[in-house]
């Protein structure tokens, strides 16, 4: 396992859109080799997720995992998920206004998000998983996968709403987190 650099803002390769992994490459050295590391670099970067396309890699993989997180107190827990080719549709028209941090840009932004999508995936094993998920794991699940087609919150955000980490931390978050956990206790995720 090896922590990668993470790419960052303006580098042309987060524009990338990634690739689609095929069912025999699940299994082979590279992908599961591509997996440890992208959780590797994910947890040594207190990340609540991370694409392939962040470390300049063009593979429709993403990891996401949330425990007791640092730069996201308020997220629910995420047990450890590898999603390989995950495809997401929205189940509806609920949308919420997320604000959301990048380990690829250095700003935190209103992003707004499907609250309830389905998405289907591989698993590491090359499980196929056809699931439900809502509010803020939604969230997540969307920016991840942004990143395979190229996109960052900087194209989403509401530009007004754009604010640096200590700037966010000074100015935003009390009103945010209370607004977000009254969101979270509603939905349930
Ligand atoms: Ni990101």
């Amino acid at each position: 396992m090896t922590s990668h650099p993470i790419l960052q803002l303006g580098d042309p390769a987060l524009r990338v859109v990634a690739e689609p992994i095929t069912p025999a490459e699940v299994a082979s050295g590279e992908v599961p080799a591509l997996i440890d590391d992208l959780i590797e670099t994910m947890r040594n970067a207190n990340g609540a997720g991370l694409a392939a396309t962040q470390i300049g890699v063009h593979r429709r993989v993403v990891v996401m995992e949330v425990t007791s997180n640092p730069r996201y107190p308020y997220k629910p827990p995420l047990p450890l998920t590898v999603a390989i080719n995950p495809k997401i549709e929205p189940l509806d028209d609920e949308m919420v206004d997320i604000n959301e941090g990048c380990l690829s840009v250095p700003l935190r932004g209103n992003v707004s998000r499907h609250v309830n999508i389905r998405v289907r995936y591989l698993d590491r094993d090359g499980v196929a998983h056809d699931e439900i998920k809502r509010g803020l794991t939604a969230g997540t699940w969307q920016h991840e996968c942004d990143h395979l087609d190229g996109r960052l919150i900087t194209d989403r955000a509401d530009p007004a709403s754009l604010a640096t980490w200590a700037e966010f931390e000074q100015h935003h978050r009390d009103a945010f987190i209370e607004r977000i956990t009254t969101f979270v206790e509603r939905v349930g995720s």
